[in-house]
């Protein structure tokens, strides 16, 4: 059931823990995307720079650029009327300064019609010029796939008390900092739980686990479309990867046995002679 609130808005989203509300995010790529996502009823649509890998095709995030994020963003703005639109800040747009930062995010408010960006990693720097320009920030810590050279690999983090130490200490700068919300990504379900215990920002769990004030999903994992890879993390909803493609060969099958299209499916002309014969048997 979708709560009752008949726009999203950003402090609204902050409030969710107070209310004792669970926030649902899901990503989108484009228009019809965005408008699922808000007919369901989400909260939060991300268009995560995920782009890159689920609807560009490369093997991780870093590719993808400003323009094609940009040009997601405004896709999925035209399908989005309630929930809360966040754009992904990708690889290389937030990362050389402040400056670079805002410039970036200004474009996808001013051009995307985005409400709020993300950004991953402990920069509260980052996160407090932002919202110095009015741009409000989601905060993303854990697996930030932005990292995955440094990381070296997609691996599960904040393990061991150094780490879970360094992922607390972030969340809480992060929150000083100004950012309205903090996605956990892949740590121990007992760390995502303390974090969402100490901060008074909500958090957003993938593969955090239960004790998070909200969880995220790709659209593509949800509904069964990324057929690379399946993280444990990923419950599918659906199967859409493998009915479209069955779909997809009742049509190649129907157009070589001639069924398709019918006479129902096509179009004649009342003034002219009735034609002999079909073309096909
Ligand atoms: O890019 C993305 O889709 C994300 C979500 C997994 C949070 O960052």
């Amino acid at each position: 059931m979708p709560n009752e609130a008949k726009k999203i808005t950003v402090p609204w989203a902050t409030a969710a823990p107070e209310r004792g509300e669970r926030l649902v995010m899901v990503t989108a790529y484009d228009y019809p995307q965005g408008r699922t996502a808000d007919e369901a009823g989400v909260d939060i649509v991300l268009v995560g720079d995920s782009l890159a890998m689920v609807v560009l095709g490369h093997a991780d995030t870093l590719a993808v650029t400003m323009e094609e994020m940009l040009h997601h963003v405004k896709a999925v703005r035209r399908g989005v009327e309630r929930a809360l639109l966040v754009a992904d800040m990708p690889y290389g747009s937030f990362h050389t300064g402040p400056d670079e930062a805002v410039a970036n995010a200004l474009r996808f408010v001013k051009e995307g019609g985005a409400q709020a960006v993300k950004i991953e990693g402990a920069r509260p720097e980052i996160v407090a010029a932002l919202v110095g320009a009015e741009v409000p920030v989601m905060a993303h810590l854990g697996l930030t796939p932005q990292s995955v050279h440094k990381l070296g690999g997609f691996k599960v983090q904040g393990r061991g008390a150094e780490a879970r130490a360094e992922v607390l200490a972030a969340a809480a700068a992060l929150e000083e900092a100004g950012a309205f919300s903090l996605v956990l990504e892949c740590v121990p379900a007992s760390l995502a739980a303390e974090v969402s215990g100490r901060l008074h920002i909500p958090t957003i769990g993938i593969g955090a686990g239960a004790g998070c004030d909200g969880q995220v999903l790709v659209y593509h994992d949800l509904l069964g479309l990324e057929q690379r890879i399946a993280p444990r993390f990923v419950r599918r909803y659906a199967e859409q990867g493998k009915e479209a493609r069955a779909a997809i060969e009742r049509f190649a099958d129907d157009v070589r046995t001639g069924r398709f299209p019918s006479p129902a499916e096509s179009f004649e002309d009342p003034t002219a002679a009735p034609q002999a014969g079909k073309l096909y048997g």
